[in-house]
């Protein structure tokens, strides 16, 4: 199987770089050789690797800057998925892309499913709704995976990291109690798209084409950012590096943003589990291991 990857340095994209490495003739592309920004770039890149998979790991992540950013944050995470699922279509490649829990507004009180109508409440989740519904309008087999909190050890600015960094620089920490969502070991996702593609084997184009649209797969369970933040520091396996006395709930209003947050986006990701009967660790038990892995692995 080839499989064309987009996106090697992002925090998902590496992960999959290491996960997808064992299934097939893997071809990996990033920026500036392919530029989502630039249609033209991805169908050139499509053409001549003609993959049996394409899996998008690439996208505009910034939030806040997408406020401001608007037609380039559409270009590329609206328009470019397009294109990637359209391509994939006329070669009869499945397509695998990922949305996000910022498509709701965050309204509901338990657990996001499918079905329920997104509304986003910022521009990032507005376009990577366009970019699910684009992605939709092919008939090519497509798995949209929508997911939350993404986290990954190995980039400095993510959460956990901006927690154990604070944690080793104050003595009184600040955090929001009303945010709610899943958070995510980008490690763990990666893991979980390599296991899809590996139920489908030799047959996967049948396989996905048979079960194909959005699913939600994120960590198990759902935790506001202050109590995912005390389970951190929990975890820390170098607590007497850490000044912080004292861990304070605060409202997102003390820490104003261009971009509204959703103050709760827990996913709902039976129906994944139950469509690829697979196992979604829940968010507590894959922090733990992604903790103790940063302290044992490379
Ligand atoms: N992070 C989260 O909390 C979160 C939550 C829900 C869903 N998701 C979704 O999960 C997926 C993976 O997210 P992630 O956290 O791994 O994102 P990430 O770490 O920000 O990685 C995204 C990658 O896309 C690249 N990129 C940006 N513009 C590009 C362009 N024009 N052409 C080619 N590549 C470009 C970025 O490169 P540069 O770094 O050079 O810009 C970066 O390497 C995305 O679809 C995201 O929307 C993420």
């Amino acid at each position: 199987m080839k499989i064309l990857l987009i996106g090697k340095v992002g925090q998902l994209g590496w992960e999959l770089h290491r996960a997808l490495g064992g299934l097939g003739n893997l071809s990996v592309f990033d920026f500036p050789q392919v530029d989502l920004e630039r249609p033209e770039t991805i169908r050139g890149l499509i053409q001549n690797v003609r993959p049996d998979l394409i899996v998008n790991a690439a996208a505009y992540t910034a939030v806040d800057k997408a406020e401001t950013e608007q037609d380039r944050a559409w270009k590329i995470n609206a328009v470019a998925p397009g294109v990637l699922a359209e391509e994939a279509g006329k070669l009869k490649a499945v397509c695998i892309h990922y949305s996000t829990d910022y498509v709701f507004d965050g309204q509901k009180r338990e657990p996001y499913v499918e079905t329920d109508e997104p509304a986003p409440i910022n521009f990032y989740g507005r376009s990577k709704l366009g970019g699910e519904r684009l992605v939709q309008e092919t008939d090519s087999a497509y798995i949209i995976l929508r997911t939350s909190w993404v986290y990954s050890l190995r980039q400095q600015g993510g959460f956990v990291n901006k927690v154990l960094q604070w944690a080793r620089e104050k003595e009184t920490m600040r955090v929001v109690e009303d945010q709610i969502g899943s958070p995510t070991w980008a490690r763990m996702l990666a893991g979980l798209t390599a296991l899809l593609v590996a139920r489908g084997g030799s047959q996967l184009y049948d396989y996905v084409g048979s079960r194909r649209g959005i699913y939600h797969a994120a960590g198990s369970g759902g935790v506001s950012r202050l109590e995912w933040a005390r389970v951190i520091l929990r975890y820390d396996s170098n607590p007497e590096q850490q000044r912080v006395k004292k861990l304070e709930p605060a409202s997102s209003s003390e820490f104003p943003t261009p971009a509204a947050r959703p103050p709760y986006s827990v996913l709902n990701c039976e129906r994944f589990e139950r469509t690829f009967d697979l196992r979604i660790p829940g968010w507590e038990e894959s922090l733990q291991l992604a903790m103790g892995d940063r302290n044992t692995g490379p």
